[in-house]
């Protein structure tokens, strides 16, 4: 009996180190360890437990932001404000969120491979950058750099030239950082819910349940059904609009089958 207690709670131990996985990156503007950070200016959403400090997002909290770090986000002219604001929220993630580390790249600690990320997410950031220009499809790798930073190797074109659509911009313009998850239960918004999202993802990772009660689960959870419901409404505003609609999302989403 003993021993099966203590098997129990050395599990739950080692879950919980593994669940938070209390490390950040180490890209140059990184802590060595998620802590809160009162004095943020921007990227807000990880002011509880932050990977960056808050002088970094000094930069971030201007209007318009030209250039971060010595990148140039301005290239192609300024952003409008309502695409800025999706590249802020890329930049965020990456500098300040706290999890980043659940993505660590297997060959270079500064880099993320495949975080989930909403396909929601994505023809949001699509639509609000439809119009702006852009001259790289790549951002990690597609910039000439010299002394004065990036510069474009190639003509600006808007991003619905560059860009096929919300999933083909999100697989694409940060390499290999993002998958596409069509569930919204199961990825990334860049909202308050993706601390809730999180917690169930990583317990699911850690601990394999049969596959009738990890299709179920998170579909209760409040999270997710608040996710759900946006899908709904958005499904119906795009009905009235008649814009396209992905409807993919809502047969998985009914069926509860979101893997
Ligand atoms: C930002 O703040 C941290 C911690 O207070 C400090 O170590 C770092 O040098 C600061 N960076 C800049 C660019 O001021
Ligand atoms: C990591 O490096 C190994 C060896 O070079 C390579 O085979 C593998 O594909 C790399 N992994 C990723 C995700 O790039």
């Amino acid at each position: 009996m003993m021993i099966t207690f203590l098997g129990i709670s050395i599990a739950t131990l080692i879950l919980a180190v593994d669940c938070y996985g209390d490390s950040c990156l180490s890209g140059i503007n990184h802590k060595a360890m998620p802590g809160p950070e009162p004095g943020m200016r921007a990227c807000k959403l990880y002011s509880q437990s932050s990977c960056c400090f808050s002088n970094y997002t000094e930069q971030l909290a201007v209007a318009p932001v030209t250039k971060v770090q010595n990148t140039y986000w301005n290239r192609c002219g300024q952003l409008s404000s309502r695409c800025e604001e999706y590249m802020k929220k890329i930049d965020c993630f990456y500098h300040c969120s706290p999890h980043t580390f659940n993505w660590i790249h297997p060959n270079n600690s500064h880099s993320v491979l495949a975080v989930p990320i909403c396909q929601g997410f994505c023809d949001d950031w699509f639509t609000a950058c439809r119009d702006d220009l852009t001259c790289t499809r790549n951002w990690i790798s597609d910039w000439e750099w010299d002394d004065h930073g990036n510069n474009c190797r190639n003509e600006c074109i808007p991003y619905h030239q560059m860009y096929k659509d919300g999933k083909d911009l999100c697989v694409n313009m940060w390499g290999a950082t993002f998958k596409v998850i069509s569930c919204p239960c199961h990825c990334l918004m860049m909202d308050d819910d993706d601390n809730n999202m999180i917690q169930y993802l990583i317990h699911q990772r850690r601990t394999p349940a049969p596959v009738e009660v990890l299709h179920r689960e998170p579909m209760k959870a409040p999270f997710c059904q608040r996710r759900q419901t946006d899908l709904l409404e958005r499904r119906e505003r795009a009905k009235t609009k008649k814009e396209s609609w992905h409807g993919s999302h809502l047969s998985t989403l009914k069926s509860g089958r979101c893997f």
